[in-house]
């Protein structure tokens, strides 16, 4: 990772673990609840969608007072996706972040309701964006509800569901890994582009860049799911595999997995061209994610 965006990760993370702290303290609602949503929340996340929608605001050179709210929302609904995920009835796993799955530690009827209430709650901080013209505000909600439903991660996760045991073509697996983690990930761009207020034909790379950096994240994340530890990884590996997934390298061999990785990623350098800057952040949390460990 090079210093500049070392140097941006530890900065903004700082802010938005304040700001998600500052959210869930949500005086009225019973204890039970708010320690699970704050047990996954503060589990150790990269925090990569939030960071996204701040770097898309940089390296466009805006600014938003409002980044950081809207930042904090996509994080919510990320984390109630995961808790979701790990469920006996879903992926059924143990280990997420280093940490105890939430139904593990609260049980899955909580879990489900943890996961329920951070889904609300993003939606809710939306509605106070103070220094954001209603128009755009409203822009943005439902840019949330679409990426984040029943034509965006949800639909992802059920054909990813259906798909077990399946025999899927690579067109099928790249539709689910579009949805079911492309989706929010593009969600984080247009966002950030919206705030800074970015011309239609920007928004069109960018919208290319948030496709690409999307499929590159989920196929990282099942060659991580063959090739790494669970140390490594604070979740469990070879979940994939016991669950009878169909994922990259089960459907192309991890060689064949590791080119398709590439391909996209290069996709994803070549629609930032119009930033015109090696220093740009965005092009830096493409490698990133391409090369990250866990
Ligand atoms: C994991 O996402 C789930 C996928 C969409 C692959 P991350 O790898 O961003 O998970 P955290 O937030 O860092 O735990
Ligand atoms: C998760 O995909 C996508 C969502 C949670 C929406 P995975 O099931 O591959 O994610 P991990 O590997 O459990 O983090
Ligand atoms: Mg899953
Ligand atoms: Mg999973
Ligand atoms: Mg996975």
């Amino acid at each position: 990772m090079t210093n500049k965006l070392n140097a941006f990760i530890e900065k903004n993370v700082r802010e938005i673990e304040n700001r998600l702290t500052e959210l869930l303290s949500q005086k009225r609602s019973p204890k039970s609840l708010q320690s699970s949503m704050i047990y996954s929340v503060n589990a150790g996340g990269k925090r990569i969608r939030p960071l996204l929608v701040l770097a898309t605001l940089e390296d466009l050179g805006a600014s938003s007072k409002d980044a950081l709210q809207v930042a904090c929302a996509v994080e919510l609904i990320h984390t109630y996706s995961l808790i979701h995920d790990d469920l006996p009835s879903m992926d059924n796993d143990d280990f997420r972040r280093g940490k105890l799955t939430n139904h593990k530690v609260y049980g899955e009827a909580m879990a489900i309701l943890a996961g329920d209430a951070l889904q609300t709650l993003a939606f809710e901080i939306l509605t106070s964006l103070n220094n954001t013209s209603p128009e755009v505000a409203i822009k943005l909600i439902r840019l949330l509800s679409v990426a984040s439903g029943a034509e965006g991660m949800v639909a992802g996760q059920v054909l990813d569901i259906e798909g077990e045991e399946m025999d899927l073509t690579l067109e099928q697996l790249e539709r689910i890994h579009l949805n079911k983690t492309g989706a929010l990930l593009s969600f984080c761009i247009e966002a950030g582009a919206l705030l800074a207020d970015v011309d239609n034909e920007n928004m069109i790379n960018l919208q290319k860049f948030a496709k690409n950096i999307g499929l590159t994240f989920q196929i990282q994340d099942d060659i991580l799911d063959v090739t790494s530890t669970t140390e490594e990884l604070g979740k469990n590996v070879g979940s994939d595999e016991s669950s009878g997934k169909v994922t990259y390298p089960s459907l192309l061999g991890l060689d064949k997995a590791k080119e398709q990785l590439a391909i996209h990623h290069q996709l994803a350098r070549n629609s930032l061209a119009f930033i015109n800057n090696e220093e740009s952040l965005l092009l830096q949390f493409a490698d990133y994610i391409v090369n990250r460990k866990h």
